[in-house]
């Protein structure tokens, strides 16, 4: 395929754009805390820049501080004291050919919403989107955008659910177009101006695409220069959309509203150049990807030069808004250990035989990154992709295979990499004499009853398929994030029970996903038992206890799956040369935490 569409040029306003992809505003947290600019915030988007797409929406930034600040360390465009820095991060996209704007951001008072808000405070807010954009113009900034969409204040006074004023303000749209009026008057109507656009609420009440069409119409008459055809204030997992939701879900939102004699762009979800293109044709003037060059900033480039299939793609782990939004701390990425480290990956001054044991995520970040730098790399695989074999089998999970896609791809691509096949054995590492060896044996299940047989299954049997159940009462013993996972998956063809000693299920765990899971569970009939232990298991039936009245019961079922997690396992390590473990084989731990530390160890040795 030769993504015409993708690579057609396109203008926004009198912006000339060389191509039709856009890197949405996606909170870092890499500024200081008191909003100026880091190096490591203007790495982060000029290895974007580098990575070949047309336009970067810088992220949310706070033009009304501390009132309005959203995010710890969130970047500051309400006063002329950060120019400099904006300045610098400019002048830098610039170099690479790329355009650039900056995202206006305000997400209301906590304490008054749309409707408590006097004139004068009205007023006064639209002046700080002006002058944000007014030290955006100055910095170099080719366009500014407007957050009007994700329940922040702009969505609010679009909203028919948050604006039931009966003055001016009530005519909904009022707010938004007299930013863009009152932008032009001091920074010209050839300065261009684009809007992250509430095209549906999804709420009751709120905002749907009808409306959406009918405000998009206003605001394109009114001025604005482009849509980002997004959504309002209902659920978050609509916007921040976590694994299981498809490809290009919502590019239907940018059809909706158009036409309009301004572009449109769709956004949500787009990962491949494929559905990318298609939507192109169908649906949308330009593609908005946000997660898919966190994942990998050379997205647009690959495509360019023909290597799709060396793309890494974004799984939809949620990794990055687990760090921005529960944790409020700089972002990270689960699959790219460079997101916040954008350092260069340089050939190493003394070129290593290394040896690396194990093929699951942590084994083959270690090989990718020991193989660009030039060692010589015997990788021992017994099953590639270790885990995430399993991690990609509960419905929902299926993006965790491109990984695996993504590192047979790029370390094939090596020539100063051999493959082992089978179980490695000390002696046939100690033959090939490395200076290195790596250990990314993974782990293995952990089960604290006998197994009986036909009655107790490991979770890990259940995922490959090794052990089937259908038809069947299942107790799930565990009700950590494996125990759910696996859950849902018997949950297609079972009745499930889980037994969980914490307080709750699936802790740890990303919100948003979180609750889309338990959710899931819900409608499937999942039934959960918190604070309750397995005390006895016999053929068809176990025994729990009530941990806190100590109250017992016995429960009719046809088997008990162990999910209880997993303990590491190292067969052997070496006293001889550098042995470093990483991975579940170290410590139980996520992608993010395997393949970070492969990155890690490689970039080490
Ligand atoms: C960690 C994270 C931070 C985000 N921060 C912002 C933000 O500052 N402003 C905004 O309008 N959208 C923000 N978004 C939403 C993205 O711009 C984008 O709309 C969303 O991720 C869906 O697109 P994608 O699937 O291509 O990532 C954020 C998303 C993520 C994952
Ligand atoms: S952290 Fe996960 S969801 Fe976020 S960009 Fe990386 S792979 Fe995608």
């Amino acid at each position: 395929m030769n993504y015409e569409r993708l690579f057609e040029p396109v203008k926004i306003g009198n912006l000339f754009l060389k191509n039709r992809t856009i890197f949405p505003p996606i909170s870092t947290n890499f500024a200081e805390e008191d909003g100026s600019l880091t190096d490591k915030f203007i790495n982060h988007y000029v290895r974007r820049a580098k990575g070949g797409v047309a336009l970067i929406i810088v992220e949310n930034s706070c033009i009304d501080y501390p009132k309005g600040k959203h995010g710890k360390f969130e970047a500051r465009i309400d006063s002329y004291e950060f120019l400099p820095g904006w300045k610098r991060l400019v002048d830098k996209i610039h170099e690479y050919g790329v355009k650039c704007a900056v995202e206006l951001a305000h997400p209301g008072y906590e304490d008054k919403g749309v409707d408590l808000l006097s004139e004068g405070e009205i007023e006064g807010l639209i002046e700080k989107y002006v002058l944000g954009a007014e030290i955006a113009k100055d910095a170099g900034f080719d366009m500014v955008e407007i957050q009007g969409a994700h329940g922040l204040l702009v969505n609010r006074f679009l909203s028919p659910l948050t604006n039931h004023r009966k003055d001016k303000w009530g005519e909904r749209t009022r707010f938004a177009v007299k930013i863009r009026k009152r932008i032009a008057e001091k920074c010209g109507w050839d300065f261009p101006v684009s809007i992250r656009l509430a095209t549906n609420d999804f709420k009751d009440g709120g905002i749907d695409l009808k409306e959406g069409k009918r405000i998009a119409n206003v605001l394109a008459k009114a001025g604005y220069d482009m849509i980002q055809a997004d959504v309002g204030l209902g659920p978050k997992e609509k916007r921040l959309e976590p694994m299981p939701y498809t490809e290009g879900w919502r590019a239907y939102l940018a059809k909706g509203i158009k036409p309009l004699p301004v572009p449109v762009a769709a956004v949500g979800v787009i990962r491949t150049p494929e559905v990318a293109e298609r939507i192109l044709e169908e649906q949308a003037d330009l593609v908005v990807l946000g997660r898919a060059l966190i994942a990998d900033p050379d997205w647009v480039n690959k495509v360019r030069e023909g290597k799709e299939n060396l793309i890494r793609r974004c799984i939809g782990c949620s990794e990055c808004i687990k760090a921005r939004h529960d944790e409020d701390t700089a972002i990270r990425c689960g699959v790219n250990p460079n997101v916040g480290n954008e350092e260069e990956i340089v050939p190493a001054f003394e070129k290593k035989v290394v040896a690396v044991v194990g093929c699951g995520p942590a084994g083959l970040e270690a090989t990718r990154i020991s193989v660009k730098r030039g060692h010589e790399v015997h990788l021992f695989c017994k099953e590639f992709g270790g885990q995430l074999n399993l991690a990609m089998m509960p419905p929902g999970k299926s993006k965790i295979k491109a990984l695996m896609e993504y590192y047979e791809n790029v370390i094939n691509e090596g020539k100063n990499v051999h493959f082992h096949e089978g179980d490695a054995e000390k002696e046939d590492i100690m033959k090939l004499n490395p200076d290195v060896v790596i250990m990314a044996t993974g782990a293995r299940p952990f089960v604290p009853f006998p197994l009986i047989k036909g009655m107790v299954h490991k979770y890990s049997d259940i995922l490959i398929g090794k052990s089937v159940l259908e038809s069947k009462i299942v107790v799930v013993g565990g009700g950590g994030l494996v125990g759910c996972e696996t859950a849902n998956f018997l949950a297609q063809k079972n009745k499930v029970i889980v037994v969980e000693m914490l307080d709750d299920i699936a802790l740890g765990m990303e919100t948003i996903t979180r609750k889309s899971l338990c959710r899931e569970l819900g409608e499937k009939g999942v039934r959960i038992l918190t604070r309750r232990k397995i005390i006895d298991i016999a053929d068809g039936v176990i025994e729990i206890e009530n941990m806190d009245n100590g109250e017992k019961e016995k429960i009719k079922c046809d088997a008990l799956v162990a999910a209880f997690g997993n303990k590491p396992y190292v067969p052997f390590t070496f006293d001889d040369r550098p042995c470093y473990i990483i991975g579940d084989a170290r410590s139980i731990g996520k992608i993010v935490d395997a393949t970070h530390e492969g990155y890690a160890v490689a970039m080490r040795i």
